[in-house]
């Protein structure tokens, strides 16, 4: 039995510095994945709840460009990359995307409605949207069902920030609700746009999970990293929660929920080693 094509049939989340596992995936997912979905820290200057915001540009670019690096070989030729990202470090992450993935391969930057309530901008302008940059990783990508979607996507379309903080309130509870989640219908939008049921869907940035969520509604297959306590506290149990079909957020979904959690890399190791003797 083929190795590589085996292990590419398990949902997988870990629990570590995606750097790390990005380098493990190198070895057991190349061109296996069809649809990469990212929304990394912003860089806004101010640390979250959940995690650390407050690198220096060259730090940012850096860090994202050795793990774009990464990234681009785990896509299958047809497959594509959507990053979520501000005006903070667009212009940067720009820069990053056309040095890895080729000035040729840029798709569109879609403007995201993500607010209504604005909160003040610079001062003079209210802020209403945010931006998803996207990235083919050759021409052979192409937009399921010939759909070609608009630049800008309106907050009742795909969801808002409010819509997204209340799903997070449903799953987790007052107490324990993530503190930058992206909305279900936002990633649903992007993950039916670029893949089919059965294909692989990775986010390395995962925060509290609503990409594995999706994905797994949606019949895709997903690979999940995130290396905070969210991990736990948040991803896991709102994956656990989709297989014990509590899941209070209307997204249908399929039952067959079996993935595969490693906080160690080294039992990935094995795992990959031994699971096919
Ligand atoms: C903006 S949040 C993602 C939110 C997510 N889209 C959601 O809907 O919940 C970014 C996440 O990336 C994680 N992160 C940052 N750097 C990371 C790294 N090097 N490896 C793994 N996770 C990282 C942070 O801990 C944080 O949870």
């Amino acid at each position: 039995m083929n190795n590589k094509f085996s292990i590419s049939n398990f949902n997988l989340l870990f629990k570590n510095d995606n750097l790390n596992v990005l380098k493990e995936l190198e070895k057991t997912h190349q061109n296996a994945i069809k649809c990469i979905y990212i929304d990394p820290p912003y860089n806004t200057g101010f640390d979250r709840e959940h995690y650390r915001d407050t690198l220096s540009r060259n730090d940012w670019k850096q860090m994202m460009q050795e793990r774009l690096l990464l990234m681009r070989p785990l896509l299958t030729e047809d497959g594509s990359i959507w990053i979520s990202i501000d005006d903070s470090e667009i212009h940067n992450l720009k820069i990053v995307l056309e040095k890895v993935f080729g000035k040729e391969n840029y798709l569109a930057t879609v403007t995201w409605q993500h607010k209504i309530n604005w909160k003040n901008y610079t001062g003079k302008f209210h802020l209403d949207h945010t931006y998803i940059v996207s990235f083919q990783k050759s021409n052979k990508f192409k937009f399921l069902n010939d759909k070609k979607p608009k630049t800008v996507w309106l907050e009742g379309e795909v969801g808002n920030q409010a819509e997204a903080i209340q799903e997070s309130i449903q799953i987790f509870g007052h107490d324990n609700v993530f503190c930058t989640p992206k909305p279900e219908r936002l990633i649903k939008t992007i993950v039916e746009l670029t893949t089919n049921p059965g294909d692989i869907v990775l986010d390395c940035f995962a925060g509290s999970g609503t990409t594995g969520a999706v994905a797994q509604k949606l019949q895709r297959r997903w690979i999940l990293i995130e290396m905070g306590e969210q991990c736990e506290t948040h991803v896991l149990k709102r994956i656990k929660q989709i297989s014990s079909q509590s899941d209070p957020t209307n997204i249908i979904h399929n039952a067959d929920n079996s993935f595969y959690y490693f906080h160690n890399l080294k039992d990935y190791n094995s795992f990959t080693q031994h699971a096919f003797l």
